[in-house]
């Protein structure tokens, strides 16, 4: 079976302490953030508002403390950097990790956005949510829900205006959040129950549209033990992934490389149950004050293809500007040609040189 064989370079790659990546435009290390957490969430996990319409006896409590792991990247030094008191927090989306945000091979160099936005001056930390990649796995996967993971994202942005990551790293004054897919809905969870208290500084939400998504065209998720015993054997089943990645991609096969989706099942990660069903809360209105920016791809097949929503950007951002009636701009970009996972298909250019676009302005602001 030569999954092992090429999973085992990956995940070394992973956990090296320290590496350089792409054309040496960028240094990364790898660093462990403790966070605490105390929340309610509610005792069924497939509560699609997350406690937030539940009662007293339908919740209960998690207090607990945490790892999360994730890779800081800074501009090298041969970059001049645009921002030194700005951090990008890069949150992936449901089944992958931080390598989202900077695929471990060679081949796929160019679609790292770390390695992307460090060459435009800025500097990134991509997280592994609680329960994927090196972050904690509490051992009941139902104390994964959108409640702890939000607020464990949180304690992070605050961690990283107060603390400094590495040596010679000082806290940031400004963290502007960026999520893909659930990252997105995880990001804008924590300002539906956060509000003005938001450590977040700016958002910008990928592949995330306020829309219910049409249950009928939502991957179908499976027992993560069930599908990988060797690797997942012991987990709770609540702990699932998704095997099969086609909906992540254009339905045009000739817009991505075959070896991208081969790459992503070999490196595909778990979520859970609560995590997958809760994304819903989403279409809650949020009283958030900072900038936030929606990014989606023409061809998502999860938000746009099958749908007119796409097509008229300006209702588009007047149906999403509805949610966040408190923010301070709100804008909505269409990428022509991308599918859900804008960062791996071959027009990531389009969405990075975006997302770079609003980094600098909000960093501005
Ligand atoms: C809480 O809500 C549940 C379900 O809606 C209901 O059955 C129960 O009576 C409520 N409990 C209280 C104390 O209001
Ligand atoms: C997980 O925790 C919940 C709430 O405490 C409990 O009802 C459930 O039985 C636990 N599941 C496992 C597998 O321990
Ligand atoms: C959901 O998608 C299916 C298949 O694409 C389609 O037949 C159905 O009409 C859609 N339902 C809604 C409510 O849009
Ligand atoms: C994956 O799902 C797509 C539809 O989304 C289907 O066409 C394809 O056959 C599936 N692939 C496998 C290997 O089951
Ligand atoms: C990656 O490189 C290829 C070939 O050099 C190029 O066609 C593509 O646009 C690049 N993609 C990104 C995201 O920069």
């Amino acid at each position: 079976m030569h999954l092992l064989f090429y999973a085992l370079p990956v995940l070394l790659f992973h956990q090296s302490r320290n590496y350089v990546a792409a054309q040496s435009v960028c240094a990364c290390s790898s660093v462990v953030i403790p966070v605490h957490v105390d929340v309610l969430v509610p005792k069924d996990p497939t509560d699609e508002f997350a406690g937030l319409k539940s009662n007293a006896s339908e919740l209960r409590r998690v207090d607990a403390t945490y790892d999360i792991y994730g890779i800081f990247c800074e501009p090298a030094t041969t970059v001049s950097s645009q921002n030194n008191d700005v951090v990008q927090l890069l949150v992936h989306g449901f089944t992958y990790t931080s390598q989202y945000w900077s695929p471990p091979v060679e081949e796929f160099r160019n679609h790292s956005y770390a390695s992307f936005s460090c060459g435009h001056g800025f500097s990134s930390f991509a997280v592994d949510v609680l329960g994927a990649g090196l972050s904690s796995r509490p051992v009941n996967a139902s104390d994964v829900q959108y409640p702890t993971s939000a607020a464990a994202l949180s304690q992070v942005a605050r961690y990283l205006k107060t603390t400094s990551l590495l040596p010679g790293v000082p806290a940031f004054n400004k963290v502007i959040g960026i999520g893909h897919s659930a990252g997105s809905g995880l990001l804008d969870f924590g300002t539906i129950v956060e509000g003005p208290q938001s450590p977040f500084d700016a958002l910008i939400l990928t592949a995330s549209l306020g829309t219910k998504i049409n249950t009928s065209t939502l991957p179908t998720f499976t027992s993560a033990r069930d599908v990988d015993p060797l690797r997942w054997g012991s987990l709770d089943l609540g702990y699932v992934t998704v095997s099969n990645r086609s909906l992540f991609y254009p339905t045009d096969t000739s817009t991505f490389s075959p070896r991208m989706v081969l790459l992503d099942e070999f490196t595909m990660d778990v979520g859970t149950v609560g995590t997958f069903e809760q994304t819903g809360t989403i279409a809650l209105t949020t009283g958030y004050f900072g900038p936030v920016a929606k990014v989606v791809g023409s061809e998502d097949q999860l938000f746009c293809t099958g749908t007119d929503r796409c097509e008229d950007v300006e209702a588009l951002t007047a149906a999403e500007r509805t949610l966040w009636p408190a923010a301070q701009s709100f804008k909505v970009v269409v990428e022509e040609g991308s599918g859900h996972d804008m960062n791996l298909d071959f027009f990531a250019d389009g969405p990075f040189n975006t997302l770079v676009r609003f980094v600098k302005q909000f960093s501005a602001s």
